[in-house]
């Protein structure tokens, strides 16, 4: 196949990129390095079958060549990132999800789009179900990612209808690996950091919040299960153990020794109280389960950290 990765020098894109590779497939990669890095390719730059075009997916309107698939995973996606470019942001999920549809509907090719629990928002229902609607403030500080998601989807289904494009939508819990950036704002990279570095954690509010984490490695192979399915509703694809902020807290301090105490800090606006995916789509489509336990990728992720730091 030859696959496009739009934001596949991302952290999860760069993943996908090492699948499609190491599986004998081309891949063009478009990124603009907004919040994304070189060195997440960089093991593929030189080789015949890999392309990185460092452009604007709201800027690329066609490329040369078949198509089969196409993976639009470009978008800032930690809060720090889309709060810092919420233009950007909007730009992205809006144009640059026009554009990539365009380009699938010209190649005949699969389309695949990385959508986000985020178009749950604060919700209402717990766990989370691929037919709950969400609860999502429209005009607060995070609806540049949260409606920018939630329109992706909906012009993905729409060019579905009208044009008949093959289309898949996946709805991505948290997610963590190594390749995350120190500094993205994310929970997990800035706990690790703050822990190797004997600092103290920050906790918003009092930490009784909660979310699940997916390995990488999970989530990759549940994404390239369900690039290979006819099904064009939502699927969420995430880990369903939950912890609360505390409990993830305890247990990287465990991991990696450190004698940080809590730094306890306001909640930000909108910030979820729950966050748990039902998963029982994935389970019955995909066949598909996280495999990789929370203190198994952590330890993975202090080890990466550990060597940067
Ligand atoms: N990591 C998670 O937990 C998570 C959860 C839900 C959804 N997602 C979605 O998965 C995708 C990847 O997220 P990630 O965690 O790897 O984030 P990331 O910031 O590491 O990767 C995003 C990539 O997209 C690129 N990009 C952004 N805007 C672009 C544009 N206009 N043109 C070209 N490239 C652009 C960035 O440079 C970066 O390389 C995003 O669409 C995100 O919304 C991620």
């Amino acid at each position: 196949m030859r696959v496009v990765i739009t934001g596949g020098a991302g952290f999860i894109g760069s993943y996908l990129v090492d699948h499609y590779i190491n599986t004998d497939n081309e891949v063009i990669v478009i990124d603009n390095l907004i919040t994304g890095h070189e060195d997440n390719i960089k093991q593929h730059l030189g080789k015949k079958q890999f392309q990185f075009l460092k452009e604007d997916v709201v800027e690329v309107s066609t490329l040369a060549g078949p198509i089969d698939l196409i993976l639009h995973f470009a978008s800032p996606a930690s809060p720090f990132d889309y709060l810092r470019y919420p233009i950007e942001t909007m730009k992205t999920a809006s144009y640059g999800t026009h554009n990539m549809l365009e380009l699938a509907k010209e190649k005949n090719a699969k389309f695949v789009l990385a959508s986000t629990s985020e178009v749950y928002g604060d919700p209402a229902v717990h766990p989370q179900k691929e037919d709950y609607w969400g609860n999502v403030n429209p005009v607060g500080p995070r609806a540049v990612y949260d409606e920018g998601k939630r329109f992706a989807e909906a012009i993905t289904v729409a060019y579905h209808g009208v044009y008949g494009v093959a289309t898949n939508i996946v709805r991505i819990f948290n997610t963590y690996g190594e390749r995350m950036r120190e500094g993205d704002g994310r929970v997990i990279p800035t706990f690790v950091t703050q822990a190797l570095r004997d600092e103290p954690l920050s906790i918003f509010g009092d930490g009784k919040q909660t979310r699940s984490f997916c390995y990488v490695s999970d989530m990759i192979r549940g994404i390239t299960q369900l690039a290979k399915i006819d099904y064009q509703m939502p699927i969420n694809l995430g880990d369903p153990h939950e912890f609360t902020i505390i409990e993830l807290a305890e247990v990287v301090k465990e991991l990696t020794g450190t004698g940080s105490e809590y730094a306890f800090m306001p909640l930000p606006q909108d910030d979820p109280k729950k966050r748990k995916p039902d998963i029982s789509v994935a389970k019955e489509l995909l066949n598909w389960e996280p495999e990789v336990g929370l203190k198994q990728g952590l330890t993975r992720v202090i080890e990466w950290f550990r060597r940067r730091i």
